[in-house]
């Protein structure tokens, strides 16, 4: 099966290497097609996103990328927002669970995050009304925010999860906040089994970090869902171990949490765990289940020695030797 890698910019060549060499130590069928966006290439194309690598999704339909960086407050605009907008990848899905046995402060989380990925204050309607004032229009639709909304309920069903918990600021943003939660409670009404939850943004960050194993699934807007998802992501090791996946109608781009970590890119400290999980996902939905649990077995196995953890997660190992040490757990 041919898959569409895009490499990324800072950590994203150094933890993509480590993702193709597990690939490379498991026996599966599949081929990467490499082609990267960013900086990296307009450097050398003079584009961000070049032709072709459109073309590739759109005929693998599943892609597979590391971290780009996006300028901040100047510059061009985000190119995972403009690929998740020219896929129509309108569900952002991001798990919250320890992928070992961590000293955490919590034990037990494992929630789901699922957030609209296409509107909101993310459209990138912003308007200079003056040199002291910008306006930036947030967008919320009946159609985006049920299909996000029927994604949530749908998971939860077919994973046997009980509660979907509805994350708003309607008691504020009445149109906007409140249109999405009317939505929420329409949809509700096909999925009887399951206890839907309605609760505002910020006592959703306090119970998160107060009581998490409350939570089960959450749906949520775009924006929300972005600050509660690293929120999560604190809650379970950090940015390092959390993955993710953008999925549209029958296109996915499966991604980790984080970005590029300019910080330490190219010094081989990036933890690869957030993309081996990433590529899990990926693996779970193409139907290797076997070979995702393979690799998620390692990870366990792999943080259960502290001597293999990586500066992230407060050791001194590399990214190629926590590589490594993964790859000699497979099947151990
Ligand atoms: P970041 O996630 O890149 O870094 C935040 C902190 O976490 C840094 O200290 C970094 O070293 C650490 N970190 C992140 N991933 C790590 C890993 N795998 N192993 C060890 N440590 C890790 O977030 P930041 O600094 O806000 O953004 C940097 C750039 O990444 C920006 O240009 C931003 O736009 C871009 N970005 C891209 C994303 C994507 O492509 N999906 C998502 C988020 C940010």
């Amino acid at each position: 099966m041919k898959v569409t890698l895009i490499k990324g910019d800072g950590i994203g060549p150094e933890i993509s290497q480590a993702m193709k060499e597990v690939v490379g130590a498991l026996d599966l069928d599949l081929e990467f097609e490499e082609i990267n966006a960013g900086l990296s290439v307009f450097e050398k194309e003079g584009t961000y996103i070049p032709e072709a690598l459109f073309d590739s999704i759109n005929k693998n339909k599943i892609a597979i990328k590391g971290p780009i960086t996006t300028p901040i407050g100047h510059g061009f605009r985000s190119i995972n927002v403009e690929l998740r907008k020219k896929f129509d990848l309108y569900a952002n899905i991001r798990p919250i669970k320890a992928p070992g046995p961590l000293e955490l402060k919590f034990d037990g989380v494992d929630m789901v995050i699922f957030r609209e990925n296409t509107e909101d204050l993310y459209a990138g309607v912003e308007e200079q009304i003056s040199e002291n004032e910008a306006h930036s229009i947030k967008i919320i639709t009946r159609d985006k925010s049920e299909r996000i909304i029927r994604a949530a309920f749908d998971y939860a069903q077919a994973q046997n999860r009980k509660k979907v918990s509805v994350v708003t600021k309607a008691n504020i943003m009445k149109l906007t906040d409140g249109l999405f939660l009317d939505v929420a409670r329409d949809v509700a009404k096909a999925y009887p089994d399951i206890e839907m939850e309605e609760i505002l943004v910020d006592n959703t960050a306090m119970q998160m970090v107060m009581h998490p194993d409350r939570f089960d699934v959450l749906v949520t807007e775009n924006l929300y869902g972005d600050i509660l998802s690293d929120l999560g992501a604190g809650l379970v090791g950090g940015l390092g171990l959390m993955p993710g996946v953008n999925k549209g109608k029958d296109i996915a781009i499966y991604e980790s949490i984080h970005g590029s970590a300019p910080d330490i890119a190219g010094q081989n400290l990036a933890n690869p765990i957030a993309m081996l999980l990433t590529l899990c996902l990926m693996l779970d939905d193409i139907g290797e289940n076997a070979k995702a649990k393979m690799i998620r077995d390692a990870i366990y196995k792999t943080l259960s020695d502290k001597t293999n953890y990586t500066r992230d997660l407060g050791g001194s190992a590399t990214t190629k030797e926590i590589t490594q040490a993964i790859i000699d757990n497979l099947g151990a």
